[in-house]
Protein backbone atom coordinates (compact mmCIF):
# COMPACT_ATOMS: atom_id res chain seq x y z
CA UNK A 1 0.00 0.00 0.00
CA UNK A 2 1.32 3.03 -0.93
CA UNK A 3 1.53 5.93 1.73
CA UNK A 4 0.12 9.72 0.89
CA UNK A 5 1.37 11.92 -1.41
CA UNK A 6 1.18 15.95 -1.36
CA UNK A 7 1.58 17.90 -4.41
CA UNK A 8 2.57 21.00 -4.70
CA UNK A 9 2.89 23.23 -7.58
CA UNK A 10 3.34 26.95 -8.76
CA UNK A 11 5.26 30.05 -10.33
CA UNK A 12 8.31 30.48 -9.34
CA UNK A 13 9.36 32.12 -6.01
CA UNK A 14 5.55 31.25 -4.54
CA UNK A 15 7.36 30.06 -1.42
CA UNK A 16 7.17 26.46 -2.42
CA UNK A 17 10.48 25.24 -0.89
CA UNK A 18 10.17 26.68 2.24
CA UNK A 19 6.48 25.85 2.71
CA UNK A 20 6.96 21.73 1.13
CA UNK A 21 9.79 21.74 3.67
CA UNK A 22 8.55 22.79 6.71
CA UNK A 23 4.89 20.49 5.67
CA UNK A 24 7.28 17.57 4.85
CA UNK A 25 9.00 18.06 8.69
CA UNK A 26 5.84 18.20 11.00
CA UNK A 27 3.70 15.35 8.88
CA UNK A 28 7.11 13.19 8.94
CA UNK A 29 7.02 12.80 5.23
CA UNK A 30 10.37 12.88 2.80
CA UNK A 31 10.62 16.26 0.76
CA UNK A 32 11.01 16.03 -2.74
CA UNK A 33 12.67 19.48 -4.51
CA UNK A 34 12.01 18.55 -8.41
CA UNK A 35 12.86 21.89 -9.40
CA UNK A 36 16.61 21.06 -7.93
CA UNK A 37 17.22 18.01 -10.47
CA UNK A 38 15.80 20.54 -13.66
CA UNK A 39 18.78 23.11 -12.34
CA UNK A 40 21.17 20.12 -11.78
CA UNK A 41 20.66 18.70 -15.56
CA UNK A 42 21.19 22.98 -16.49
CA UNK A 43 24.30 23.47 -14.83
CA UNK A 44 25.81 19.94 -16.07
CA UNK A 45 24.81 21.50 -19.48
CA UNK A 46 26.23 25.02 -18.97
CA UNK A 47 29.41 23.16 -17.38
CA UNK A 48 30.70 20.86 -20.03
CA UNK A 49 29.97 23.94 -22.76
CA UNK A 50 26.99 21.95 -24.21
CA UNK A 51 24.39 24.43 -25.95
CA UNK A 52 21.35 24.80 -24.63
CA UNK A 53 19.14 24.24 -27.33
CA UNK A 54 21.50 20.98 -28.76
CA UNK A 55 18.57 18.44 -27.84
CA UNK A 56 19.97 15.41 -28.72
CA UNK A 57 23.52 16.19 -26.48
CA UNK A 58 21.31 17.77 -23.46
CA UNK A 59 19.06 14.55 -23.99
CA UNK A 60 21.85 12.21 -23.46
CA UNK A 61 23.44 14.31 -20.58
CA UNK A 62 19.70 13.95 -18.91
CA UNK A 63 19.20 9.81 -19.60
CA UNK A 64 22.92 9.10 -18.49
CA UNK A 65 23.05 11.36 -15.64
CA UNK A 66 23.14 10.43 -11.57
CA UNK A 67 21.23 12.48 -9.55
CA UNK A 68 21.19 12.38 -5.71
CA UNK A 69 19.34 14.62 -3.60
CA UNK A 70 19.94 14.00 0.45
CA UNK A 71 16.79 14.67 1.99
CA UNK A 72 16.99 17.58 5.11
CA UNK A 73 14.56 17.82 7.64
CA UNK A 74 16.29 20.47 9.58
CA UNK A 75 15.08 23.69 7.82
CA UNK A 76 18.45 25.82 8.39
CA UNK A 77 20.14 22.86 6.37
CA UNK A 78 19.87 23.02 2.51
CA UNK A 79 18.72 19.73 0.93
CA UNK A 80 22.18 18.80 -0.48
CA UNK A 81 21.97 18.17 -4.08
CA UNK A 82 24.62 16.04 -6.46
CA UNK A 83 24.79 15.33 -10.17
CA UNK A 84 27.25 12.41 -10.95
CA UNK A 85 28.78 12.54 -7.90
CA UNK A 86 29.59 16.40 -7.84
CA UNK A 87 27.69 18.76 -4.68
CA UNK A 88 26.25 21.21 -7.14
CA UNK A 89 23.89 22.57 -4.03
CA UNK A 90 24.93 25.81 -4.19
CA UNK A 91 25.91 26.12 -8.44
CA UNK A 92 22.36 25.47 -9.12
CA UNK A 93 21.08 28.31 -7.28
CA UNK A 94 23.04 31.06 -9.36
CA UNK A 95 21.59 33.33 -11.82
CA UNK A 96 23.06 31.73 -14.83
CA UNK A 97 21.54 27.92 -14.06
CA UNK A 98 18.14 29.87 -12.96
CA UNK A 99 18.10 31.98 -16.35
CA UNK A 100 18.45 29.03 -18.26
CA UNK A 101 16.66 26.26 -16.61
CA UNK A 102 13.04 26.83 -17.79
CA UNK A 103 14.98 25.97 -21.82
CA UNK A 104 16.56 22.82 -19.93
CA UNK A 105 12.99 21.74 -18.40
CA UNK A 106 10.69 22.43 -21.80
CA UNK A 107 12.81 19.40 -23.55
CA UNK A 108 10.72 16.39 -23.77
CA UNK A 109 13.76 13.80 -23.11
CA UNK A 110 14.91 15.75 -19.79
CA UNK A 111 11.40 15.58 -18.58
CA UNK A 112 10.81 12.31 -19.35
CA UNK A 113 14.14 11.05 -17.32
CA UNK A 114 13.78 13.06 -14.68
CA UNK A 115 9.67 12.49 -14.18
CA UNK A 116 10.80 8.54 -14.22
CA UNK A 117 12.97 9.12 -12.00
CA UNK A 118 10.64 10.91 -9.67
CA UNK A 119 8.37 8.62 -10.20
CA UNK A 120 10.37 5.81 -9.21
CA UNK A 121 10.97 7.54 -6.01
CA UNK A 122 7.55 7.83 -5.28
CA UNK A 123 6.77 4.62 -5.33
CA UNK A 124 5.52 4.05 -1.83
CA UNK A 125 4.27 7.43 -1.06
CA UNK A 126 5.19 9.24 1.83
CA UNK A 127 6.13 12.59 0.57
CA UNK A 128 5.79 16.09 -0.03
CA UNK A 129 6.74 16.77 -3.54
CA UNK A 130 6.90 20.30 -5.27
CA UNK A 131 7.46 21.53 -8.81
CA UNK A 132 5.35 22.30 -11.31
CA UNK A 133 3.93 19.18 -13.42
CA UNK A 134 3.61 17.30 -10.02
CA UNK A 135 -0.35 17.08 -9.65
CA UNK A 136 -0.99 17.23 -13.20
CA UNK A 137 1.46 14.67 -14.34
CA UNK A 138 4.47 13.00 -12.09
CA UNK A 139 1.78 12.25 -9.42
CA UNK A 140 -1.91 12.49 -10.53
CA UNK A 141 -3.30 10.22 -7.71
CA UNK A 142 -1.53 12.21 -5.23
CA UNK A 143 -3.86 12.49 -2.25
CA UNK A 144 -3.55 16.05 -1.61
CA UNK A 145 -2.76 18.94 -4.44
CA UNK A 146 -1.64 22.82 -3.37
CA UNK A 147 -0.93 25.37 -5.81
CA UNK A 148 0.52 28.22 -4.31
CA UNK A 149 0.54 31.62 -5.86
CA UNK A 150 1.65 34.89 -5.23
CA UNK A 151 1.87 38.33 -6.91
CA UNK A 152 4.93 38.69 -9.29
CA UNK A 153 6.20 41.93 -6.55
CA UNK A 154 5.40 39.65 -3.56
CA UNK A 155 7.90 36.80 -5.51
CA UNK A 156 10.65 39.12 -6.61
CA UNK A 157 10.53 40.52 -2.78
CA UNK A 158 11.12 36.70 -1.38
CA UNK A 159 13.88 36.26 -3.89
CA UNK A 160 15.90 38.63 -2.89
CA UNK A 161 15.98 37.86 0.45
CA UNK A 162 16.92 34.74 -0.28
CA UNK A 163 19.78 35.76 -2.28
CA UNK A 164 20.68 38.25 0.43
CA UNK A 165 20.76 35.05 3.12
CA UNK A 166 22.87 33.19 0.47
CA UNK A 167 25.05 35.60 0.38
CA UNK A 168 25.14 35.86 -3.30
CA UNK A 169 25.07 39.63 -4.92
CA UNK A 170 22.61 42.01 -5.05
CA UNK A 171 20.09 41.88 -7.55
CA UNK A 172 17.06 44.70 -7.98
CA UNK A 173 14.01 43.86 -7.54
CA UNK A 174 12.87 45.45 -11.53
CA UNK A 175 15.38 42.52 -12.93
CA UNK A 176 13.99 39.75 -10.37
CA UNK A 177 10.38 40.98 -11.34
CA UNK A 178 11.75 40.70 -14.98
CA UNK A 179 13.21 37.08 -14.69
CA UNK A 180 10.62 35.73 -12.71
CA UNK A 181 7.73 37.00 -15.41
CA UNK A 182 9.67 35.59 -17.99
CA UNK A 183 10.02 32.30 -15.97
CA UNK A 184 6.33 32.07 -15.37
CA UNK A 185 5.61 32.93 -19.16
CA UNK A 186 8.26 30.36 -20.13
CA UNK A 187 7.31 27.62 -17.84
CA UNK A 188 3.45 27.87 -18.33
CA UNK A 189 3.21 28.24 -22.11
CA UNK A 190 5.78 24.94 -22.91
CA UNK A 191 4.23 22.37 -25.22
CA UNK A 192 5.21 19.68 -22.61
CA UNK A 193 3.61 19.19 -18.79
CA UNK A 194 3.18 23.31 -18.34
CA UNK A 195 3.01 24.68 -15.29
CA UNK A 196 -1.04 24.40 -14.55
CA UNK A 197 -3.14 24.51 -11.53
CA UNK A 198 -4.76 20.46 -11.36
CA UNK A 199 -8.61 20.60 -11.59
CA UNK A 200 -8.62 18.94 -8.29
CA UNK A 201 -6.05 20.98 -6.90
CA UNK A 202 -6.80 23.29 -3.78
CA UNK A 203 -5.09 27.22 -4.73
CA UNK A 204 -3.57 29.08 -1.95
CA UNK A 205 -2.82 32.74 -2.68
CA UNK A 206 0.18 33.26 -0.09
CA UNK A 207 0.66 37.29 -0.14
CA UNK A 208 1.15 38.39 3.07
CA UNK A 209 1.19 35.25 4.85
CA UNK A 210 4.26 33.94 6.60
CA UNK A 211 6.14 30.09 4.94
CA UNK A 212 4.21 29.02 8.50
CA UNK A 213 1.42 30.03 7.98
CA UNK A 214 1.01 28.76 4.93
CA UNK A 215 2.06 25.41 5.88
CA UNK A 216 0.01 25.16 8.76
CA UNK A 217 -3.30 25.59 5.97
CA UNK A 218 -1.33 22.87 4.50
CA UNK A 219 -1.21 20.57 7.07
CA UNK A 220 -4.82 21.27 8.44
CA UNK A 221 -6.12 20.45 5.27
CA UNK A 222 -3.97 17.17 4.94
CA UNK A 223 -5.46 15.89 8.10
CA UNK A 224 -8.96 16.22 6.76
CA UNK A 225 -8.30 14.56 3.41
CA UNK A 226 -6.16 11.60 4.96
O1 LIG B 1 11.29 25.35 -8.48
P1 LIG B 1 12.51 25.92 -9.15
O2 LIG B 1 12.44 27.39 -9.34
O3 LIG B 1 13.78 25.47 -8.54
O4 LIG B 1 12.47 25.27 -10.62
C1 LIG B 1 13.39 25.63 -11.59
C2 LIG B 1 12.81 25.39 -12.99
O5 LIG B 1 12.69 23.99 -13.23
C3 LIG B 1 11.42 25.94 -13.25
O6 LIG B 1 11.44 27.29 -13.67
C4 LIG B 1 10.91 25.04 -14.35
O7 LIG B 1 11.39 25.47 -15.61
C5 LIG B 1 11.58 23.72 -14.05
N1 LIG B 1 10.72 22.77 -13.36
C6 LIG B 1 9.83 22.03 -14.12
N2 LIG B 1 9.09 21.06 -13.55
C7 LIG B 1 9.17 20.81 -12.23
C8 LIG B 1 10.04 21.57 -11.42
C9 LIG B 1 10.80 22.56 -12.01
O8 LIG B 1 9.74 22.24 -15.32
N3 LIG B 1 8.43 19.84 -11.70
Amino acid sequence: LRQPIIAIDGPAGAGKSTVARQVATQLGLVYLDTGAMYRAITWLVLQKGIAIDDECAVAQLATQCKIELTPSHNLEIPVRVWINDTDVTQEIRTIEVTSQVSAIAAQSAVRKALVKQQQSWGKRGGLVAEGRDIGTHVFPDAEVKIFLTASVGERARRRQQDFTKQGQPEVSLEQLERDIAERDYKDSTRKISPLQKAADAVEVETDGLSPSEVAMQIVNYYQKCV
